[in-house]
């Protein structure tokens, strides 16, 4: 077979395609079943889960060693240079032909299906990232969870499943990873064992490998969102109410400061993002973020995204970074992504003098171990500041705290909008508006409760009506069952 994207036979490290190592039909070889793997049992079942010796394992074993075989073929025989420039067709039909001529030398005979998958899965070998490229395809997967080469776990729906996906091995797995951290200019290996960065198409990426990961590497993958969650979404989907978007807006529209808590992957980014969504379109908004997530929609936004040191030590722009330079680059508004180290000086500052209606995310549980985590972050920090000092710079720093929470069930919903009041001697004073009230959790192991305002008027009331928002009195009294 003639073809352009063939190296050429002069190239010395290329043994041809038509000159496979001799061996035995793959075919009449005996099914050795799948080797026990060291990882222990999953505790999360899920459906697509097989018995090893189950007669589809098998299967997909035999599978598995034809493609491995197969690929070794198309790497030594591709020439990878032309194909950056080749058509998928035309990559498609030259992976099919070089297909049907190595099946033919093993002797393999393979039905129709198993073909197409087969051809599917070296074009993704070849071009993307491999086993995991159809779950990156899938929309309704939000993340890739990998455990070393056996497990790949994703999260679909706010619930966790383990996948039929796995890696050849651990090099096949390492591989994958080398090709995703050095499209971005990155390294990872044993000196230099994790590497976070975000991928071309803005999905968010984390991988540890080993010696630190000690059964494997371990990979994270949040993909990205094209269509990021908006508040009607949001409000269909149950996770704050229209009364309670109507106060948001009003809090965004009058400028308060606004802190999202939450959990990990309890919804924060996508809070921060519907709360930014309701943003003026004439104020200037940079935003800083370590990996950039945030989508706003608005004409005037400058982003920025903070950088690692890299391999050397050197170069490294922190958030803290960002924000002092941020200060000088006249913002109406300052978005910072997560808050988690010595920039909450900066954010605490910035919302103190005149950049009001800024707004950040950070990891606490409630409202009130929120405000304990920008005490603790500000001590970190080394700043030598009384602890009355530190909380009347936050009391009057922060004016709103919503709280994000992923329940049992795999939903989010914002449990609680806080307020931050002032100060009663040394203690910050707080008033809940909205809270979710749990009452239990239906035989489908849905969680069952409801919406609910406190009753309690917003201390903000008179701010809200200066900026043009009053609000109806029946957004406090007014229950929402879910
Ligand atoms: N209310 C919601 N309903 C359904 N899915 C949601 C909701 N909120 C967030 N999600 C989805 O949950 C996933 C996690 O959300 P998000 O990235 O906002 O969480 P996070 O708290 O910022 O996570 P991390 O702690 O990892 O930064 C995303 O895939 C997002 O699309
Ligand atoms: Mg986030």
């Amino acid at each position: 077979m003639f073809s352009r994207y063939k190296k050429r036979p002069e190239q010395p490290q290329a043994p041809t395609a038509t000159a496979p190592a001799p061996q035995k039909p793959a075919i009449q070889q005996p099914l050795a079943a799948p080797k026990p793997t060291p990882t222990p049992a999953p505790k999360t079942r899920a459906a697509s889960v097989l018995p090893p010796d189950s007669k589809e394992a098998k299967r997909r074993e035999r599978l598995a060693d034809i493609r491995v075989k197969l690929h070794k073929t198309l790497l030594e025989t591709l020439n990878l240079a032309a194909l950056e420039h080749a058509s998928e067709a035309d990559l498609r039909a030259e992976i099919e032909a070089i297909c049907t001529d190595g099946l033919a030398e093993m002797g393999v005979v393979l039905n129709k299906e198993e073909r197409r998958t087969l051809h599917q899965e070296l074009f993704d070998e070849v071009t993307g990232l491999g086993p995991i490229e159809p779950l990156l395809r899938d929309d309704t997967v939000n993340d890739i969870l990998i455990n070393g080469p056996r497990q790949v776990f994703v999260e679909r729906a706010g619930k966790l499943e383990l996948t039929s996906v796995v890696f050849k091995d651990d090099k096949h797995l390492m591989r994958v990873i080398d090709k995703i951290v050095s499209a971005v200019g990155r390294r990872v290996d044993e000196s230099n064992p994790y590497v976070d960065a975000r991928l071309a198409d803005g999905s968010r990426f984390n991988a540890m490998v080993p010696p630190i990961a000690v059964d494997g590497a371990l990979v994270s993958i949040r993909k990205f969102k094209k269509d990021k969650l908006g508040i009607e979404e949001l409000v269909k989907f149950g996770a704050f109410t229209e009364e309670m978007a109507l106060y948001l807006r009003s809090a965004v529209g009058s400028h308060l400061n606004i802190v999202v808590s939450g959990g990990t992957g309890s919804g924060k980014t996508t809070t921060l993002n519907a709360l930014s969504s309701m943003i003026a379109d004439n104020e200037r908004i940079l935003t800083i973020e370590d990996t950039a997530e945030l989508q706003l929609q608005q004409v005037h936004v400058g982003r920025m995204e903070s950088r690692p040191a890299n391999v050397e030590g050197k170069g490294e722009v922190s958030q803290r970074d960002c924000l002092r330079n941020a200060l000088r680059m006249r913002p109406d508004r300052i978005i910072v992504g997560e808050t988690r180290g010595e920039e909450v000086i900066d954010m605490l500052q910035a919302m103190n003098t005149g950049h009001d209606g800024s707004m950040t995310t950070i990891h606490a549980n409630s409202a009130r171990d929120a405000v304990s985590r920008l005490e603790n972050m500000i001590a970190m920090a080394g700043i030598d500041m009384p602890l009355k000092a530190t909380r009347s710079q936050i009391a009057s720093a922060v004016h709103l705290v919503v709280q994000a929470t992923r329940l049992m069930d795999g939903s989010r919903r914002m449990v609680s909008i806080t307020e931050v009041t002032g100060m009663e001697g040394d203690i910050i004073t707080m008033q809940e508006i909205f809270r979710f009230k749990r009452f239990g959790i239906d035989e489908n192991g849905k969680v069952l409760g409801q919406f609910e305002p406190t009753g309690i008027r917003s201390h903000f009331s008179e701010r809200f009506k200066q900026s043009g928002f009053e609000l109806p009195n029946y957004i406090y009294t007014q229950t929402a069952a879910q």
